[in-house]
């Protein structure tokens, strides 16, 4: 009897386990929250592409762009239940699962390069910071880039004082919302897929993006102006649940991490180059006016916006903001 119901166990076990039974596919439900011909999109169909073909099929990556899914917030809460398996939301979102060190990102002009952006990521200060997804039931296989932002808006932003009263939309990040505050605007945390209409209706003013996100979800077409400030960086983590990821057959996992690894490079190759494209667009439009910040202005910005890595140092780690800097090359000094 207790062999019988041993067996029983064991056998229900290795039913469930990813690829238990040989003649299904082990499915891996990707959700995302911005649109496929972007640098994440296509990343994503990249992973597919690559973790299907390596596989022979033993592995179905199915991607549910444009928060098909889920909005922002529920796609971590689906990710640690393991509705979803995989995930690359912005590293703007992780502080409200209890990860406040990632919105080290979010900080004005901290990273003067996508270069410099690249030492922190992929460079130790990354690694340390992925560690920190692993209590959460998550694990991180990469760094994804998307670019620096630009602030649309339907009044003209040249000057820091142009921001008082503003009601901008922000990811759910409190250094955002810091940032925002110190200038006087009214910052609103606001789900991806709300922006477009927040903008239309007026319920926020602006607020601030990539270029292309600010293409593919149309805001340039419910906003007046556009100001090239490259204040921020919008960039994404491609993450795991652990769970499924630890109960995948070894072969696959070492395949999958393979697949992460090149669709990872194939991102990073390409975000630059779509941000361009996206601006381009845009410009052809000609629905918004462009403010292009000069040399002299972007200092201006910079030096009026540091103050908030002070104000943030204590939630996010005075010792990640020195590190961080010493792998740029940024300071508050100059
Ligand atoms: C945003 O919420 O504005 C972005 O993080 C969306 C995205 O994933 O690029």
């Amino acid at each position: 009897m207790k062999i019988a119901f041993a067996a029983a166990v064991v056998f229900a076990c290795l039913a469930l386990a990813p690829g238990a039974r040989a003649d299904e596919p082990i499915v891996i439900k990707f959700s995302h929250v911005v649109a496929p011909d972007t640098p994440k999109g296509k990343a994503a169909e990249k992973f597919k592409e690559l973790a299907e073909e390596r596989t022979h099929g033993r592995v179905k990556v199915e991607v549910y762009p444009n928060s098909q899914l889920y909005k922002d917030k529920e796609e971590l809460e689906a990710l640690q239940l393991g509705a979803v398996q995989m995930l690359a939301p912005s590293v703007s979102k992780f502080g409200p699962l209890g990860i406040k060190e990632f919105e080290v990102f979010d900080l004005p002009y901290i990273f003067p390069s996508v270069a410099a952006l690249r030492r922190v990521s992929d460079g130790p200060i990354g690694k340390e910071l992925f560690k920190k997804l692993e209590p959460k039931g998550i694990i991180g296989l990469g760094y994804w880039d998307n670019g620096f932002s630009v602030i649309t808006s339907n009044k003209p932003l040249r000057t820091l004082a142009d921001f008082k009263g503003m009601k901008m939309r922000i990811q759910s990040s409190k250094v955002l919302e810091a940032t925002y505050k110190h200038l006087g605007a009214l910052p609103q945390v606001m789900a991806f897929s709300e922006v477009y209409q927040a903008l239309q209706t007026g319920v926020v003013d602006g607020g601030e993006n990539t270029p292309s996100n600010v293409y593919t979800q149309k805001f340039y077409e419910v906003q007046k102006y556009l100001t090239v400030s490259d204040h921020t960086y919008i960039g994404y983590a491609l993450i795991v649940n652990k769970k499924f990821w630890e109960g995948l057959p070894p072969d696959i996992r070492t395949i999958l991490d393979g697949a992460a690894k090149d669709a990872t490079t194939y991102c990073n190759s390409i975000a630059e180059q779509e941000n361009a494209e996206a601006m381009a667009k845009i410009k052809a439009a000609g629905t918004v006016e462009f403010i292009t910040l000069t040399p002299e202005q972007k200092a201006e910005w910079r030096k009026g916006l540091l103050p908030v890595h002070e104000e943030m140092a204590s939630r996010i780690g005075k010792d990640l903001i020195q590190a961080i800097y010493k792998e740029t090359g940024a300071s508050t000094t100059q």
